[in-house]
């Protein structure tokens, strides 16, 4: 492949504004000194016409013996060469730096007028017969017609100071160009970048068009775009905060009704423990049954109603946590113990081992928190067991709960943390909202803690919580806080 050597703009402008001044200064030179040729040729001859015709006139008046000295005085006058000869050439009177041979005056002679050469160079002559008596004689004036013209150095130096004037003057002209080209052009460039770089605010700042080229053309496209793009911004703007305020008008409502809900929920669940405990009186067997199954169902329900108010208040910011330094394992042993009947029904083994772990949280959450994941763990297996083990660590109290179940995909891993997402399985049995790890995430990082899960598919799961046993640095002192992971905005703020 060829390679063409690229001439930068900035260089090429001026450049050929140079070649072209100096070669269009050079041809008006050259057309200047033939035109001055040329009329220098002409009034040579006319010159020597003149004075050619007007001498032989003279010289035919005048006595032969005087005849040389006329035209002696004519030569000296004119400064033209004279030569008074016969028709074969000879001469009779010459004024000249260097007659002729015979041959070249009658040559001459011939020829009447036109060009000839002297000693002293080109010439133009003219040759006039003097009248009768005396037309045997002719008079020659030749004049001197330079090959380069009188006038000529001083046209050639004009023409060459004017282009030079001229030539640098549209140099300096294209050079301001070119510059002005490439700070246009640089100027768009630096623009595009800042506008393109993450979070720039003049995101909907024309570029001023400052030419009318290609890069005001240039300009005035990237003007375009930055409208385009500012329009799609306000909508997009627009619709979030429609989406926002949905968001909030969805929590709200939600708190409502589970706060609504609930008021009846507590009533039936309150009449169905009376009834229960038969103090109105004695319950048949069947009728103990359908108590216990509305009880059921209601507890069920509450469980649900509670969840709901606790996402909708996490999500709208209203969730307080009451933080202060707490033990976690007898908090851990009572979660255990409640689920014991549970576990026992489906024949599983639970316990709780470790020992006494602080931690800087909210007693009721912490408890939330191991509530959800030792429900999930009991409810998930169908046989072996649960084991709950608090240890202190580093920073910290750390909570690990490990079950036998079915284990969890690791392409699920992320998915059953988000709200209402559960397994199919458990879609099936209608059993739980699928909001509980949710919330429990939600809750840990709330504490600045924070959760993980190893899990195998047929083996079991390991769901592991860690909380920080220091409270909060105050905000003087951020770097405090390295030692946890803290709470991305983006992990608060994933919605619905
Ligand atoms: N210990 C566990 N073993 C197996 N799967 C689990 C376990 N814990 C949670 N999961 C899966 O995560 C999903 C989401 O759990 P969660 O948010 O508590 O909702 P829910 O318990 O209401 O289904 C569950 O539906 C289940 O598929
Ligand atoms: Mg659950």
């Amino acid at each position: 492949m060829k390679r063409r050597i690229k001439l930068p703009f900035l260089v090429l402008a001026p450049a050929v504004v140079v070649l072209v001044g100096t070669a269009t200064a050079a041809s008006i030179a050259a057309l200047g000194t033939a035109h001055l040729r040329a009329q220098s040729d002409a009034s040579a001859q006319l010159r020597s016409r003149v004075l050619s015709e007007t001498l032989a006139a003279r010289l035919s008046a005048t006595p032969e013996e005087d005849r040389q000295p006329l035209v002696e005085r004519a030569a000296d006058r004119s400064g033209a060469e004279l030569i008074l000869v016969q028709q074969d050439g000879a001469i009779v009177a010459d004024v000249s730096s260097g007659a002729p041979q015979q041959k070249e005056l009658v040559d001459l002679l011939v020829r009447v007028e036109g060009e000839a050469r002297t000693e002293l160079g080109p010439a133009r002559f003219t040759a006039t017969p003097l009248a009768s008596p005396n037309q045997n004689l002719s008079l020659i004036a030749l004049v001197a017609a330079p090959e380069t013209p009188f006038a000529t150095g001083s046209l050639v130096a004009s023409v060459a100071a004017l282009a030079a004037l001229l030539v640098s003057a549209a140099a300096l002209v294209a050079l301001a160009l070119a510059r002005d080209v490439k700070s246009d052009v640089r100027f768009v460039m630096n623009r595009i970048v800042e506008v393109a770089a993450e979070g720039a605010d003049p995101a909907g700042k024309h570029i001023p068009v400052r030419s009318v080229d290609q890069i005001g053309v240039l300009t005035s496209a990237f003007n375009v775009l930055v409208d385009r793009f500012m329009a799609a911004e306000n909508a997009y703007r627009h619709d979030l905060m429609g989406a926002l305020a949905y968001d909030r008008d969805r929590s709200a409502f939600l708190a409502a009704l589970s706060h609504e809900l609930r008021t009846p929920l507590n009533a039936i669940l309150g009449f169905a423990d009376v009834l229960l405990s038969e103090v109105d009186g004695p319950l048949t067997e069947d009728a103990r049954e359908n108590l216990e199954q509305v009880r059921n169902s209601g507890g069920h329900l509450r469980a649900l109603i509670d969840d709901i108010l606790d996402l909708s208040a996490l999500e709208s910011g209203e969730l307080r946590l009451d933080c202060r330094t707490v033990d976690v394992y007898p908090i851990a042993v009572e979660v255990v113990r409640e689920a014991e009947v549970t576990a026992k029904s489906k024949s599983l083994d639970i316990h709780v081992a470790g020992g006494a772990a602080t931690a800087f949280a909210d007693p009721r959450r912490v408890r939330q928190i191991i509530g959800n994941l030792v429900g999930n763990a009991v409810k998930f297996t169908d046989k072996g067991s649960v084991h709950v083990r608090v240890d202190p660590r580093d920073g910290g109290a750390s909570i690990s709960v490990i079950d036998t179940g079915p284990g969890i995909a690791p392409s699920e891993h992320e998915a059953i943390f988000q709200e209402y997402w559960q397994s199919r399985d458990a879609r099936r049995r209608r059993v739980g909202t699928g909001l509980g790890l949710a919330i429990t995430r939600r809750l840990v990082q709330m504490h600045r803690g924070f959760i993980d899960l190893q899990s195998q598919l047929g083996k079991g799961s390991m769901f592991r919580v860690v909380l920080p046993s220091q409270p909060p640095p105050p905000p003087s002192r951020p770097m405090d806080s390295v030692r946890l992971p803290a709470i991305s905005e983006s992990d608060l703020g994933d919605g619905l």
